[in-house]
């Protein structure tokens, strides 16, 4: 059987160098022996992943950091005490230890420990630390259980671990510090005003206008139908025949689609992420010619969500210009 929760066996198989898929309150990652070359290339391979996209190393504990890294400013260390476990990656300058290959050439390691208790149970079990991008191939929608990890990696991994659905559901937040204020390099599961409302200043500028890491591609997170953002709901267009819809709130008159779903009825962010990639995934397998998605209002895990959904849309955008 490929899925369970039996920590002591995926310890035993990553040990002897194989992949295994682990929960994450994010994301389900595709995690194997981060200070192993001969294991992150496989990595890259099964996900089909560009070597230029480097990859997120977690750990179990912020103890762990001084092991791997060469600096680290105290400031970040509060910072790292403060929201870690949780979904919060801090790229920081690497020890050799780590290879060049998994950081895809940087200095730079993109550092975190997530917050899942069986991947912490399984990380407290290797001495190693685990190198895991999202277990999806590369530029689809990332996984949110570990079925979705299953239905598209199968021959890949040797074994997943079935840790439930993400209860975040959208990737961590990666940051680096300059100047005694956190740039945002991709905007994720914590959000500017959380770091705020922590007492530490953050970088102006979206993701997007930061777009100068390697592996912020522009085009990401799509599922294979076209993706179109609508910004109101009088912006839905007359002709939506098999079509899908994604939004939430107050229904809307949703005539014409063919497949509806509203992801948070009350209109929460935090329960929009938590179900946004399963039901991109589900409306991809139905033959749609299109999927609407409602842009999410910009504050705290909005934004994450739009840099997603602008992400998926590029497809579309290429198409129709
Ligand atoms: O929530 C998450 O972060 C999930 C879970 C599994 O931890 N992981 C994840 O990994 O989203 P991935 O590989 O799908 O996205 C990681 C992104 C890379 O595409 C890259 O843009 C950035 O993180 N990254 C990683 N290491 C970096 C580095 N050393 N320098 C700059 N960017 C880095
Ligand atoms: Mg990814």
């Amino acid at each position: 059987m490929k899925i369970g929760i039996d920590t002591e066996y995926a310890a035993e198989i990553l040990t002897q160098g194989g992949l295994v898929g682990i929960p994450t309150e994010t994301v389900y990652g595709l995690a194997g022996n981060a200070t192993d070359e001969h294991v992150v290339k496989k990595i890259f391979k099964a996900k089909n992943r560009p070597s230029n996209d480097p990859l997120i190393v977690h750990l179990h504990a912020v103890e762990e950091v001084k092991k791997y890294v060469r600096d680290c400013p105290d400031e970040l260390y509060d910072v790292a005490r403060h929201f870690w476990p949780g979904p919060l990656t801090i790229l920081l300058p690497k020890t050799s230890t780590i290879p060049d290959c998994t950081t895809s050439g940087s200095e730079l390691v993109g550092l975190r420990v997530p917050n899942h208790a069986l991947t912490l149970d399984l990380l407290r079990r290797i001495p190693f630390p685990l190198a895991a991008p999202s277990a999806n191939p590369f530029s689809y929608i990332s996984p949110t259980t570990a079925q979705h990890v299953l239905d598209q990696l199968s021959d890949q991994v040797d074994y997943i671990l079935d840790g439930g659905p993400c209860g975040i559901g959208v990737e961590s937040t990666i940051v680096s510090y300059l100047d005694g204020k956190l740039k945002i390099h991709r905007e994720g599961g914590i959000s500017r005003e959380a770091f705020e409302s922590y007492g530490i200043k953050t970088w102006n500028g979206t993701a997007a206008t930061m777009a100068n890491v390697p592996g912020n591609f522009l085009k990401h997170y799509s599922p294979l139908t076209p993706v179109q953002i609508i910004d109101a709901v009088n912006e839905i267009p007359a002709n939506v025949h098999h079509s899908g819809l994604i939004y939430f709130g107050d229904s809307m008159d949703v005539s014409g689609f063919n497949e509806v779903k509203n992801i948070s009825p009350q209109g929460n962010l935090n329960e929009c992420a938590r179900n946004l990639f399963g039901t991109m995934r589900n409306m991809d397998r139905m033959n749609l010619h299109c999927i609407y998605i409602l842009r999410f209002p910009n504050k705290e895990i909005g934004r994450a969500l739009n840099d997603r959904i602008e992400r998926a849309a590029v497809k579309r955008k290429i198409k129709s210009t």
